[in-house]
C-alpha cells in the first residue's frame, strides 16, 4: 500500500477536486491525502484553463504534499508517464503526451510558505475521444481501458509518485529526460521561437534560439511546431 492516499476522500461530482484537497490542505490534513471525483464542474488546468473529462472515464485526483520539493510539477510527470506506460512522453514542464496527443495533465497548486502543495491529475483512462469538446478531440490521447480500470491507475499512480518523491534531484531529472518529448524538437512560446534541448538542473526547459543564442524557460506554456529552423 502506497504512503499516499490516506485519508481517501471520493466525490460522486465536485467543482474540482484540487479546490476539495486545497481546503483539506488549509485545514491542516496530512501529507498523503488524496481527493478523487467521478465528475468535475470546473475542472482547472495550467494557464487558466479549464479541463474536461466526461463523467466517469477519467482519473481525476488531488494528493497532498507536505515539504513539496522544487521539482514537484517535473516529478509527477514522470510518475504519470511510468503509470501511462512505455510510449508516454513529457512536454515540458508536465503534460503526458503518446504520439504527440496530450493523455493526462497536472496542476500543481500550493502555498510554499506554509509548506504544502496539492498535485492535480487527470488521466484520460477510459474516455472515448469522440465524447470530448470538439477543439480537443484532434489533440487528446486516451488508453483505451474500460472505467473499472481507474481505481488500479490511481492506485498504480500514487504508488509510483511515492516513489518518485523519494529520488535524489539528478536520479529525477535523468527519470524525466528519459521521457522528453521536446529534445531536439521545434518548438514556439509566447515570445519566442528555437529548438528544445533538454532540462537543465532546475527543471527549466533549455533552448537554441532561432535568434541565436540560448534561453531558459522557468514558466509558461511551449507548443511543438513544424515552422523550420531559419
Ligand atoms: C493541464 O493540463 O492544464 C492540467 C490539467 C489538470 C487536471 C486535473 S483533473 C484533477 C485536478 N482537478 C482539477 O481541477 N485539475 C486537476
Amino acid at each position: 500500500m502506497s504512503a499516499l492516499g490516506t485519508p481517501h476522500l471520493h466525490l460522486r461530482a465536485t467543482t474540482s477536486t484540487n479546490d476539495r484537497a486545497r481546503e483539506l490542505a488549509a485545514r491542516g490534513a496530512p501529507h498523503g491525502t488524496l481527493v478523487t471525483a467521478a465528475e468535475q464542474s470546473a475542472g482547472r488546468g495550467r494557464q487558466g484553463r479549464a479541463w474536461s473529462a466526461p463523467a466517469g472515464c477519467a482519473l481525476l485526483l488531488s494528493v497532498l504534499v507536505r515539504r513539496p520539493l522544487e521539482l514537484l510539477p517535473l516529478a509527477a510527470g514522470v510518475a504519470v508517464a511510468a503509470v501511462v506506460g512505455g510510449e508516454a512522453r513529457i512536454k515540458w514542464p508536465n503534460d503526458v503526451l503518446v504520439a504527440d496527443r496530450k493523455i493526462a495533465g497536472i496542476l500543481v497548486e500550493g502555498r510554499p510558505q506554509e509548506g504544502w502543495a496539492v498535485i492535480g491529475v487527470g488521466v484520460n483512462v477510459a474516455v472515448q475521444l469522440a465524447d470530448l469538446p470538439a477543439e480537443l478531440r484532434g489533440s487528446a490521447a486516451t488508453m483505451g481501458l474500460e472505467r473499472d480500470a481507474i481505481p488500479g491507475v490511481r492506485d498504480a499512480l500514487l504508488d509510483e509518485l511515492d516513489a518518485v518523491l523519494r529520488l535524489a534531484p539528478g536520479e529525477l531529472l535523468d527519470a524525466y529526460r528519459e521521457r522528453d518529448a521536446l529534445a531536439g524538437r521545434r518548438i514556439s512560446w509566447a515570445t519566442g521561437t528555437g529548438t528544445a534541448a533538454g532540462i537543465d538542473g532546475a527543471g527549466r526547459l533549455i533552448v537554441a534560439l532561432d535568434a541565436g543564442g540560448q534561453t531558459e524557460l522557468d514558466a509558461g506554456e511551449v507548443h511543438l511546431t513544424v515552422t523550420p529552423a531559419p
